[in-house]
């Protein structure tokens, strides 16, 4: 069954989380430009109220503004509560809201890294199953899941933000298999390096990962995850080298992927002997 959001002249609505900045605000753009009407959550008001104030003043389009903390258990229901109130249905769901960290897991805060998992996934898995069942009902619309090149490998010195984002491929690939019939596309969206606040904010801009892989533009990667969204993709690895990147991994020895990724995800400088990016010298210092 074709999705019919494509075609409908109904207005739309999308919920993306992580509005505020990065990949999230790009998306917002975009899907604003496009005539959507839209919901955006993240924890900073101020930033959210920021993105909404461009997007009505350029485009027209309603923005509703939800700060929340979706690492919070519960947090879920609370949005769907506040949209329900406020009358806003999602035909489509970005799940962008997500962080990393570097530095071996062992000596990472331990509740940082669960907070980790409760908003990559847990926050991630919940938002789709909440709203997926009416989308399937109205035979259109669906969930795109910001997952990460990092879901085609496991992460040593990342190790948890990695098993994040491979649980979130997985469980994507087989909900976008369930879904299949229904009208609803899910889909699991996985860029290599971007540049946002995401890369100095987890330590990933003082290792040689992104000197190997140089980030991408914010804005090209996000419309390269909207365009393969709106064709039906259920995996989308934006960039030749990123799609060089997952194949290897999926046919490499797994020892070979494993080794390979942990000499990347080294700190450069100082950080290098202990693992910890904190401990690194800047950028250009290596
Ligand atoms: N940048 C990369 O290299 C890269 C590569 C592959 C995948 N990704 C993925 O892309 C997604 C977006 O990352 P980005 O690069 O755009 O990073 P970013 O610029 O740091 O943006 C992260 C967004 O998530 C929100 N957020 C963080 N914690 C939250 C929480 N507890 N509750 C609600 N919202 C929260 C942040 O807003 P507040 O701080 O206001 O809450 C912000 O809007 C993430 O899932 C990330 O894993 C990034």
């Amino acid at each position: 069954m074709r999705n019919r959001i494509w075609e409908t002249q109904d207005a739309r609505r999308a919920l993306i989380t992580g509005a505020s900045a990065g990949l999230g605000e790009s998306f917002a753009h975009l899907l604003a430009e496009e005539g959507w009407d839209l919901a955006l959550v993240a924890r900073r008001e101020s930033e959210l109220h920021r993105v909404a104030g461009v997007l009505r003043a350029r485009h027209g389009v309603d923005v509703q503004v939800v700060p929340l903390d979706l690492s919070q258990p519960g947090s879920e229901a609370l949005l769907a509560d506040r949209l329900a109130a406020k009358g806003f249905a999602p035909d489509v769901l970005i799940n962008n809201a997500g962080f990393g960290l570097v530095g071996r897991a062992t000596d990472l805060p331990l509740d940082r890294q669960l907070e980790m998992i409760d908003l990559n996934l847990r926050a991630a898995v919940a938002l789709s199953l909440r709203f997926l069942p009416s989308m399937a009902e109205r035979g259109r619309g669906g969930v795109l899941n910001v997952a990460s090149l990092a879901a085609f490998m496991p992460g040593p010195n990342m190790a948890v933000y990695f098993a994040t984002k491979a649980a979130l491929l997985s469980f994507s690939e087989a909900l976008a298999e369930e879904m299949t019939g229904s009208g609803v596309t899910v889909a699991a969206f996985c860029p290599g390096p971007v540049r946002t606040g995401f890369l100095d904010a987890s330590g990933v801009s003082r290792t040689w990962l992104s000197r190997v892989l140089r980030p991408a533009g914010v804005d090209t990667v996000a419309r390269a995850g909207w365009q393969g969204f709106k064709e039906g993709r259920t995996v989308i690895v934006p960039g030749l080298l990123n799609t060089l990147m997952a194949w290897s991994a999926r046919f490499a020895p797994r020892g070979l992927t494993r080794r390979v990724t942990r000499l990347l995800l080294v700190p450069r400088g100082r950080g290098a002997k202990t693992g910890n990016a904190e401990d690194a010298t800047k950028d250009g210092e290596a």
